[in-house]
């Protein structure tokens, strides 16, 4: 079985594919650590983010033992993946290793933003979660405090809704919901109410 779970930044959707992983027994790819696997390359080697050549070569290169580097956790990662994933030759150079990924006999969850869309089209389950941008940016207030971390709220809301229009407004792989994907509102669900939601959609597909 592959799960396709795409949706903004935020959105609780990491959280929910590991949940959904580990339940349905499969193995999970968080697509988001690859974006910013070359976001890090290109910052450690002081590269302008916008370089389409360089940020190729850096997707290219990238190795799977990069992607457990805590740095990538960083929201000044998120951004900067945010950035290098707007450039079409990198999303190119990031697809055959989730195809791969999704495509393995066991079946797997992937989470991103054009699971659906375009690296599993066949996925099927697919998932579009949500919540508004207010919620969200809460949300990231309180995990970042919860971390002992500064949380500056307003700055936080701007952050997302810059993210958003990023990712929604790129002309390849925008984030937007497959028509065949299941909505999953999660602004007024916690993250059990989420999970048994997520789960009755996928068993009910
Ligand atoms: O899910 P995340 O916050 O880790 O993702 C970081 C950025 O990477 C996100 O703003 C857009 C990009 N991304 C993408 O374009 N496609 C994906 N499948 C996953 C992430």
């Amino acid at each position: 079985m592959i799960i396709a779970i795409d949706g903004p930044a935020a959105s609780g959707k990491g959280t929910l594919s590991k949940q959904l992983a580990a339940h349905y027994r499969l193995p999970h790819l968080d697509t988001g650590l690859l974006y910013r696997g070359v976001a890090l390359a290109m910052t450690i080697a002081r590269q302008p983010l916008e370089d389409a050549a360089l940020a190729e070569a850096a997707a290219r290169n990238l190795k799977l033992d990069d992607l457990s580097d805590p740095r990538l956790r960083s929201a000044e990662m998120g951004g900067a993946a945010s950035i290098v994933a707007a450039i079409p030759a990198v999303r190119a150079a990031l697809l055959d290793f989730q195809r791969a990924f999704a495509n393995q006999p066991a079946g797997a969850v992937l989470d991103g933003r054009d699971i659906g869309t375009v690296v599993a089209p066949h996925a099927d389950a697919k998932l579009f979660v949500t919540a508004t941008a207010e919620e969200r940016a809460r949300r990231r207030v309180r995990e970042l405090r919860g971390r002992g971390a500064h949380a500056d709220e307003a700055q936080i809301l701007a952050d997302i809704q810059a993210r958003d229009a990023r990712d929604g407004a790129r002309s390849v792989a925008p984030l937007k919901a497959a028509p065949d994907a299941r909505l999953l509102d999660t602004t007024n669900l916690d993250i059990d109410a989420a999970f048994r939601a997520a789960v009755a959609l996928i068993d009910g597909a």
